[in-house]
């Protein structure tokens, strides 16, 4: 199948300001200047949010991300998950036409899509909500012939049931996902044959069924409002771990710009003495300028009893003892860190980044004043610690 810009577009695209702000976040997952590595997600959610990816959600991301238009559009023709043309307002059905599902009845599945929204696939219902296509297995074939609609598998499905499912979508009328034959999960037809104490009471549906019905976001468009945290980095209070607070951007756009447009701005930059200039990797990485200071050593633990550093998430013992040799003994020393101390220390680690990725700034103001991490109360329940 072709895959290219449909021939009709909208004039515009933006995310909605929950999806903004969750598109943001996403970049705070990776290192500065490794911003691309958002594309998918943010790919995602855009076709989560308007049904497919236009030309101009795909020109909006690649601005978000400092990449240049092309590459995006080539992640989004290369993956099949992307729609490239209108999808139905109401669904988009994906009818599994592999080996398990076509012996059980694809084919069956394929002629109610047809009969009820349109001939070919990628094409609109004539009232424009519905459009379907055939995929490749979808990894449900003990559960075939199975359908995807959005996020969720509608399985063991029926001729008759499909057709009535998605008269019931036309009409408005909630559809539970999960096997449509009254199995639960995936367990012999027939019953189970082991783990027969198993209590399938404790929840109406199987998980991903259960979770679907409970949020109710089974076929909807996204608008990031959905489930309060889908950003479990990012704190309850808004505040990304290793940054000050809820109020500081995300530095990922600016890193972000295209390696010769950076290159070109860090040669310009005044060079201060202190500043240390990572050279474009030989993949084209951007070029970085970034200033530090050393942050206040300490020769020795305060009344020689230094604090456990391995509560942090992702120090081990050996980043323990480096950040003692450089003379951090205390949760509040780190606490502490602006942004050029982090630099500086970054600069004397063997892996940089982690100081941000892991949110050790975060973690460490909490452990200052004797509140608990989830990692620490782990940590000191396994007796385990991060590796280095
Ligand atoms: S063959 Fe249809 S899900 Fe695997």
């Amino acid at each position: 199948m072709l895959r290219r810009l449909h021939s009709e577009q909208p004039e515009s695209f933006a995310f909605t300001p929950a999806n903004q702000k969750w598109a943001e976040a996403q970049l705070t997952k990776f290192p500065e200047g490794r911003q691309a590595s958002a594309v998918i997600p943010l790919l995602w959610r855009a076709q989560e949010q308007e049904g497919w990816v236009s030309k101009p959600a795909i020109e909006y991301i690649a601005d978000m991300l400092g990449m240049a238009y092309i590459r995006v559009l080539e992640v989004t023709s290369f993956y099949f998950m992307f729609q490239m043309q209108p999808t139905g307002s109401v669904a988009h059905v994906q009818v599994c036409g592999t080996l398990s599902c076509m012996i059980c009845g694809a084919e069956d599945l394929i002629a109610v899509c047809k009969d009820k929204i349109a001939e070919k696939p990628h094409t609109l219902s004539a009232d424009g909500k519905f459009s379907w296509e055939e995929v490749e297995c979808l990894g449900a074939c003990a559960n075939a012939p199975m359908a995807q609609i959005g996020k969720d598998y509608f399985e063991d499905l029926t001729a008759a049931g499909f057709g009535q499912m998605l008269d019931d979508l036309a009409a408005g009328k909630p559809v539970v996902p999960g096997p449509q034959n009254g199995r639960y999960a995936a367990e012999p037809k027939s019953g189970l044959t082991s783990l027969q104490d198993f209590d399938s009471g404790k929840a109406q549906y199987n998980a991903s069924a259960q979770l679907a019905t409970d949020i109710g976001d089974g076929i909807k468009r996204i608008q990031g409002d959905e489930v309060p945290l889908l950003t479990p980095w990012v704190g309850k209070d808004g505040v990304v771990a290793g940054r000050a607070s809820a109020d500081q951007p995300p530095k990922a756009p600016e890193a972000a710009k295209p390696a010769a447009k950076q290159a070109k701005e860090a040669a310009k930059a005044p060079v201060k003495k202190s500043a240390v200039v990572e050279p474009a990797s030989p993949e084209g990485a951007a070029a970085k300028v970034t200033e530090e200071q050393e942050p206040k050593t300490l020769k020795e633990a305060r009344g020689g009893l230094p604090d456990d550093l391995k509560l942090l998430k992702g120090v081990g013992p050996k980043l323990e003892a480096t950040l003692n040799d450089l003379g951090f003994f205390h949760f509040d020393q780190i606490a502490e860190w602006g942004e050029a101390e982090v630099a500086w220390v970054d600069n004397r680690l063997k892996f940089k980044g982690r100081i941000e990725r892991d949110g050790w700034i975060a973690q460490a103001a909490k452990l200052a004043v004797g509140d608990e991490t989830e990692f620490a109360t782990k940590a000191k329940k396994d007796g385990r610690y991060d590796d280095e």
